[in-house]
């Protein structure tokens, strides 16, 4: 998988790439991540990226040149499944989003700032909509990485144990059950007996169980959308 990424702040995105799971799959070549600084197709000497909205209002806009401009050469070099838009009005990610990803080939990412993008940035190239949470975020650099990893760790061959991310919490729309290791007891805290007792089908109901009663208590609107 390859993912491009457009961003005015690359240095802020950068380092989740550069560490634990996402730098050891982009190690092993089965991702691969190409940061854009939008600045770099600024207009002027200033390299100006944005400007004051019309119509007036606080906040100031990306314009659509600079990013026309580097969509426009990403798409003469290859063609995307996807040109996602990460911001706070849209559809929030989750598990089958980031499934659904996992399988493609070329991903864009635009990331906004300031008040977001021009609509026809939008209009005219993003098929993609994504926040990662009803709250707004700075810019959309640590919420494309938040969807970078989602993604990524579901590329076969990335996550050391295959079955591990398809036990995750929401795999089935149910939130994970509780874990426990060593040692089976702390200051009088002990380990629920089954789960040491090797009987693997009653320690499966088990988690089952626990897995659906912790989501009625959580999430329960998880439930609800099965
Ligand atoms: N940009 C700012 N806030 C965001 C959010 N919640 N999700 C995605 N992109 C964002």
């Amino acid at each position: 998988m390859r993912i491009d990424i457009i961003t005015v702040e690359p240095d802020l995105i950068k380092s989740p790439f550069e560490n634990s799971m996402m730098k050891r799959a982009i190690e092993k070549g089965l991702a691969e991540v190409h940061f854009h600084n939008l600045r770099e197709y600024g207009i002027g000497n200033y390299r100006q990226v944005d400007d004051y909205q019309f119509g007036g209002g606080a906040g100031m806009v990306l314009m659509i040149k600079p990013i026309s401009e580097c969509i426009e050469k990403l798409l003469a070099e290859r063609s995307y499944d996807e040109i996602i838009y990460m911001t706070p009005d849209a559809k929030t990610l989750n598990q089958a989003t980031a499934n659904t990803l996992s399988l493609k080939e070329n991903i864009l990412i635009l990331t906004g700032h300031y008040k977001g993008v021009d609509q026809r940035v939008r209009d005219k190239y993003v098929t993609k909509e994504i926040s990662i949470g009803d709250y707004v975020l700075t810019g959309g650099e640590l919420a494309a990485a938040v969807l970078c990893d989602a993604v990524i760790r579901l590329i076969p061959g990335v996550l050391g144990d295959e079955t591990s991310a398809l036990t995750d919490s929401f795999q089935d729309n149910l939130l994970s059950p509780p874990v426990y290791t060593r040692p089976s007891e702390f200051d009088g805290m002990k380990v629920p007996e089954v789960l040491l007792s090797g009987n693997f089908p009653k320690i499966e109901e088990w988690r089952s169980e626990q897995a659906y009663k912790r989501t009625q208590e959580i999430r329960p609107d998880l439930l609800d959308d099965n």
